[in-house]
């Protein structure tokens, strides 16, 4: 029936604000900065807001404050974050640890999981200075992925970054919201 026909949607539905989220070494900060330029979003970025705030660098926080008291900070700088829209927030791997941030996220904006093959995150992470994967850098990627299976997987949109690169990943996004 001709009336049934449903006009072909080709606009783009933008949410209040995208979250992306995912594992250390996810792509998160390069997709963020991407899609938000392409959405004419803010891009914002929970590592350096606290960074920012406490003027000092993530390493540098973890050992001289413990690694609670970051969990605070970025726990405040989320929430604070999505009580504006129009961004695309980058957030740091351990954001999922906390309830709390995870029902924010979900109430706050599309949720999009950044997936990634944990050999990919292994070679990605050789020579990064993030403090939770010193020492034997292999067996804490691999303690951290098995200790997160599942913690992702509320995120609205899943996309698997491995073998991809970021403006791949970008339009992918993109296609999800038109
Ligand atoms: C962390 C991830 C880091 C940073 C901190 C802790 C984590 O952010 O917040 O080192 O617990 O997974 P990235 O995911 O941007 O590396």
């Amino acid at each position: 029936m001709e009336n049934d026909v449903q006009p072909k949607q080709n606009h783009m539905s933008k949410p209040k604000n995208i979250v992306l989220i995912g594992l250390m070494g996810s792509g998160k900060t390069s997709v963020g900065k991407d899609l938000a330029e392409r959405l004419h979003y803010r891009w914002t970025d929970t590592d350096a807001e606290v960074e920012g705030r406490v003027g000092k660098r993530i390493p540098d926080i973890f050992q001289e404050e413990g690694e609670e008291r970051f969990r605070e900070m970025e726990s405040q700088v989320l929430l604070e974050l999505l009580q504006s829209s129009g961004q695309v927030i980058s957030t740091g791997g351990g954001i999922i640890l906390r309830e709390e941030n995870v029902a924010a996220m979900k109430k706050g904006g599309l949720v999009v999981y950044l997936k990634v093959e944990l050999s990919e995150l292994i070679r990605r992470l050789k020579d990064s200075d993030r403090p939770l994967i010193q020492g034997d850098m292999e067996t804490r990627i691999k303690e951290i992925w098995k200790r997160r299976q599942g913690m992702y997987d509320f995120a609205h949109l899943h996309i698997d970054t491995t073998h991809r690169r970021i403006p791949e990943i970008v339009e992918e996004i993109l296609r999800h919201l038109s």
